[in-house]
């Protein structure tokens, strides 16, 4: 089933002390959602942000679809407390957690769409017994903790392999893939079966983000 493409721009690489307008302009030049990547230090070795910030960004009046990328060990506590601050989707690492089912289902229960990731070196095997209780599937396209690295090749055969998963049962699991998605890749990207594309440094870096987002488009076309 062909899925229409849809470009969410990862905030890491924003302007993060201007956060709620870089969310606003960010939607305002033609993405999709905003992709917010909570580091624990931990699971990657990297720190960002928690639910606070989310909560703040939602007190300060944005109202868009914000999906959490949640890059941390002991997810349970934290889905509840992303889905108090404002998230609308959250996205867990199945390396992260010993119990997907139950975190997945909690998800849910809060009432957030269910988005689970899988890093490069997972097979798609791992995740196959939960599939049908997803509503995007998050194939890691670089090692997660940082921005700017460049994709690794040997996710693209596993992104055509999950969209042949996905199609042979008839679900309307969205495709996402994040890390080192360019203007430059992101028909190759989408060729393999992707419908989601996470744009971080290549969004951002652009001096013009609706033209940037454009781009990204036309390629898509
Ligand atoms: C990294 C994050 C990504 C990151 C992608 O672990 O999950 O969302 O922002 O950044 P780019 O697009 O620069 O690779
Ligand atoms: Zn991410």
């Amino acid at each position: 089933m062909k899925i229409p493409a849809r470009i969410a721009p990862s905030i890491l690489a924003c302007n993060l002390a201007r956060l709620s307008d870089e969310c606003t302009a960010a939607l305002g030049a033609g993405g999709d959602f905003v992709h917010f990547d909570i580091m624990d230090n931990a699971f990657v070795p990297n720190l960002t942000f928690g639910a606070p910030v989310l909560k703040s960004l939602r007190d300060d009046g944005f109202s868009g679809f914000v999906d959490v990328h949640l890059m941390t060990n002991d997810v349970d506590r934290l889905v509840e407390d992303c889905a108090a601050a404002g998230a609308n989707s959250i996205t867990i690492h199945y390396e992260a957690t010993n119990h997907i089912h139950r975190a997945l289902t909690k998800i849910q229960d809060l009432g957030c769409e269910v988005g689970l990731a899988i890093n490069i070196a997972t097979p798609l095997d791992a995740i196959e017994f939960v599939l049908d209780d997803l509503d995007m599937l998050l194939v890691m396209t670089i090692n997660p903790g940082f921005g700017g690295q460049s994709l690794i090749p040997a996710a693209l055969p596993k992104i055509e392999r999950a969209k042949k998963l996905i199609d042979s049962r008839g679900l309307n699991v969205h495709v996402q893939v994040d890390g080192g998605v360019k203007v430059s890749n992101i028909r190759t990207i989408a060729d393999a079966g992707a419908d989601t594309f996470v744009v971080g440094s290549e969004f951002f870096s652009a001096s013009n983000y609706a033209e940037r987002c454009a781009e990204f488009r036309a390629k898509l076309a």
